[in-house]
């Protein structure tokens, strides 16, 4: 694949209605989870990115077999105890944060070590946050400044825990409640809202999860060791992948666009409430449930009478990974928009709070960073005209792609370079742009 995009002009008003590929985090947690079910499972619209391929390469050196094609992939689980593999098996996490962290709760019990990398970014990133609930379970791990490499060794005995969650990370929660399936006796989590695609998952499955909430936090409870049977799954659209989509019809002149099936589970779609706060033109339809998830086809107008945000504490984990996007509809907002606790996206593929600083300055919007929060002022009128060189940026896919939104929305010459990257979540994101009319080189 070529690695550098050239694009030269704004991509013309668009009429269209578009399907995204399968949702990242539903795709590799039902990987992870039909591993350890007893016998087939079945996935149909399961994403095909780099992330997933890694974890299938990774329950595959765990020893389950799995067979994918165009349309489905099967896996042969062996239950809770099914992993067979040798001492010092090494596991390449590639870009994958969620199936590294998630893999260290099904290890909790393994018997024979393994070795967990992971490429540049991903031994960059931290792993404290599961490294230190695993060792509460009995996990022995062996790390340098608790970064991949990191050796992982399971116990026979793991203990159930008690663990507050403080950064409403999703994966740690996870970890912890994979691991807990494992575990005799009850495990109890008390965490920041994060996205609940595995509680979902388990319930769906029937597995003994309870789950309580206040204002400010989620109270779970998981009793282990229940096995479980096979199950079929559809993974709906990717909202993360369509925000994408969501952007550039709200940021382009005369434009709308339909994009169907879409996973709009609430932990998910900070984004969409952000964005009508802003006063843009976004309406759900079709809602309806889904295999314990919620969809729905998003239609997006173009709007041209944005105004800027205060965004509320709450919307942080809702949107995590679609700041990059916000951040650049802000730019084009009447007004200061304001985002406060926002430190987590430092720990992300790349310092996404600094590459956004250093791009939105690049297409000339003033902006104050902190460690912890942003300000954007915005300019209704912001048009490009310079020549825009994308390339630092940790290969980020989100990163990448969001390059791609603006050349195309506002103008301006780009050279994008890594465009590779984008296979770590969205693979035909190119394709759909060039869809939708978009000129790209
Ligand atoms: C994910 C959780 C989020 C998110 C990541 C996917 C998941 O990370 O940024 O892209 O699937 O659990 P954190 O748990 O670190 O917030």
């Amino acid at each position: 694949m070529k690695k550098i995009a050239y694009i030269n002009e704004r991509i013309k008003s668009f009429n269209k209605k578009i399907y995204v590929p399968g949702d990242k985090s539903l795709s590799i947690r039902w990987i992870l989870l039909a591993s350890q079910a007893v016998g087939k499972s079945v996935a149909h619209n399961l994403l095909k990115s780099e992330d997933v391929i890694s974890t299938l390469n990774t329950i595959k050196k765990l020893g389950i077999n799995y067979k994918i094609n165009k349309k489905i992939c099967e896996i042969y689980g062996k239950g809770l105890n099914g992993f067979n593999f040798k001492n010092n098996t090494i596991i390449d996490a590639g870009n994958s944060g969620t199936l590294a962290r998630l893999i260290f709760g099904l290890l909790v019990k393994s018997k024979n070590q393994i070795i967990l990398k992971g490429d540049k970014s991903l031994s960059q990133r931290d792993f404290s946050r599961v490294i230190n609930p695993m060792k509460m379970f009995g996990q022995n791990i062996k790390s340098k400044n608790q970064k991949l490499p990191i050796k992982i060794k399971g116990t026979n005995y793991p203990r159930p825990i008690k663990y507050y969650e403080n950064k409403g990370s999703a994966q740690v929660k996870s970890c912890i409640l994979f691991a807990a399936m494992k575990t005799p006796g009850t495990t109890i989590i008390k965490s920041v809202p994060s996205r609940d695609h595995t509680e979902k998952l388990f319930k769906y499955l029937k597995l003994p999860i309870k789950i309580s909430k206040n204002k400010k936090f989620d109270f779970i409870a998981f009793r282990g060791t229940k096995n479980y049977k096979g199950f079929n799954y559809t993974i709906p659209g990717d909202i993360s992948s369509s925000s994408f989509f969501i952007v550039l019809a709200l940021l382009t002149k005369n434009s709308k666009i339909l994009i169907k099936n879409v996973n709009v589970n609430k932990s998910r779609t900070g984004i969409i409430d952000i964005l009508k706060i802003m006063k843009a033109k976004i309406v759900l339809k079709n809602k309806q449930k889904y295999n314990g998830e919620e969809i729905a086809d998003i239609f997006v107008k173009n709007s041209n009478k944005l105004k800027s945000i205060n965004c509320p504490l709450k919307m942080n984990s809702r949107s995590i990974d679609e700041f990059l996007l916000i951040f650049l509809v802000c730019a084009t907002a009447n007004g200061v928009s304001k985002f406060n606790n926002i430190g987590e996206l430092r720990n992300k593929e790349t310092d996404r709070l600094k590459f956004a600083n250093k791009f939105l300055n690049k297409i000339g919007v003033k902006t104050i960073m902190t460690n912890s929060s942003f300000k954007i002022y915005g300019n209704p009128k912001l048009k490009l005209n310079k020549t825009y060189k994308i390339e630092k940026f940790d290969k980020d896919h989100r990163a990448c792609m969001l390059s791609f939104i603006a050349a195309l929305s506002l103008g301006g010459k780009w050279i994008i370079h890594d465009i590779d990257s984008i296979n770590t979540s969205f693979p035909n994101f190119i394709s759909l742009l060039k869809n939708l009319g978009a000129k790209i080189s």
